[in-house]
């Protein structure tokens, strides 16, 4: 693996690029200027230069990244719930009449839009965020990318179906991240609902529901109709107080990518949930290969914001490009260092990219030999 160009390893010792070049030269090495070099040039060239160098393996860097907070700063943060189930279960009824019942219940004169996450306020006033990415998204995307946003899974059942296939999968997620399961019998107005028996079968799988003597909370409700949706939510709060969930809002941001997307208007927007500290217009961000400056925020109701604390979904306005979901969004302190590192991200991809396309070529050769 390459770490750094010789341009960036010259800086670091503080030497200049043509000295750091010279020094090569005389080794035996042609380097460029932005050229990356792997770990034993660099021990090497160090070395002429009076330095010692220690590699961080990728483990390690991750646990220097961590966020180690004060106990005492740490506040309660809304649940981020995911919501998944088998097709037509009804995912989107459900996530759609959590949103509109809440937007009915705000404020007037707000345009519901997507925006991949939202933030609603249950009967009892506490908030949860729900993430409006299909359910298996938000788990096998973001978690390829390291990424882990959701605190609780809402499983749908259809209660005139059966437990399916991917009912099973998404169990098989929720519990393979370790996060906490609710079941939401749906469907109940229609006149074949049978929640009962999709409770036989849920016990079939482990899945052992409250009122039969298991751990599993679940509730009976109607996308449609709305029936039980607030006692669902308040299911979901009482699984949320056992996690206990905090979150430091007095420090820089740190959260994940949703969503992005190029809109011709407003540049680059990129749906961010806000983890841990607080987001604000102004800021510096670094967005997996992008950065850029805070310039706007809004909610899923189009309302502008200054700040976004933990657990708060929002869009923001002002990257250089659109990150994938599941990257990691960090406030940086200057606009260089963001920039910076943006530029080495891109750089990196590409000459990856460019590896798998030359492994691609010898391939073909290969076949026709
Ligand atoms: P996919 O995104 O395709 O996996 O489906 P989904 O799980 O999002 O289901 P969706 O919300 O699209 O609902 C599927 C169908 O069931 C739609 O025609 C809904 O109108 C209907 N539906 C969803 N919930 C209810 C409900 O509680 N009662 C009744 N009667 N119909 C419902
Ligand atoms: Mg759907």
């Amino acid at each position: 693996t390459e770490f750094i160009s010789a341009n960036d390893l010259a800086s670091l010792m503080d030497a200049s690029v043509n000295d750091v070049i010279k020094v090569c030269l005389s080794m035996g090495m042609f380097v460029s200027i932005n050229q990356r070099l792997d770990a034993e040039a660099i021990t090497v060239i160090a070395d002429e230069f009076g330095y010692d160098v220690e590699f961080l393996s990728a483990e390690e860097e991750e646990t220097e990244m961590e966020i180690v907070d004060d106990p005492e700063d740490l506040r309660d943060r809304a649940p981020i719930v995911t919501i998944m189930g088998h097709v037509d279960h009804g995912k989107t009824s459900l996530l759609d009449y959590i949103r509109d019942a809440s937007v009915a219940k705000g404020e007037a004169g707000g345009i519901t839009q997507h925006i991949g996450a939202y933030e609603v306020k249950t009967q009892s006033g506490k908030p949860v965020t729900f993430l409006d990415t299909p359910g298996h998204e938000a788990f096998t995307a973001m978690r390829a990318r390291g990424a882990k946003v959701t605190d609780i899974a809402i499983i749908v059942v259809a209660a005139d179906d059966s437990v399916m296939p991917q009912t099973k999968e998404a169990i098989n997620h929720a519990q393979a991240a370790g996060v906490p399961i609710v079941i939401a019998l749906n469907k109940i107005d229609k006149p074949g609902a049978n929640p009962d028996k999709v409770r036989e079968e849920l016990s079939g799988i482990n899945i052992l529901v409250e009122e039969w003597g298991g751990k599993y909370q679940s509730q009976e409700v109607s996308a449609k109709t709305g029936v039980g949706i607030d006692d669902l939510l308040e299911k979901v709060l009482l699984e949320a107080e056992l996690l206990e969930l905090k979150a430091n809002p007095d420090r820089n941001a740190v959260g994940t990518v949703i969503e992005a997307s190029l809109d011709k208007g407003r540049g680059y927007v990129t749906t961010v949930l806000v983890q841990t500290g607080t987001l604000q217009v102004g800021d510096i961000v670094l967005a997996g290969p992008h950065y850029g400056r805070v310039k706007a925020m809004t909610d899923h109701r189009g309302k502008k914001m200054k700040k976004a604390g933990p657990a708060t979904p929002v869009q923001v306005l002002g990257l250089t490009g659109a990150p994938q979901a599941g990257d990691k969004i960090v406030v940086m302190d200057t606009e260089r260092d963001a920039r910076e590192l943006a530029t080495q991200r891109q750089q990196l991809a590409r000459e990856q990219s460019m590896r798998t396309k030359k492994h691609i070529t010898l391939d073909e050769i290969g076949r026709r030999l």
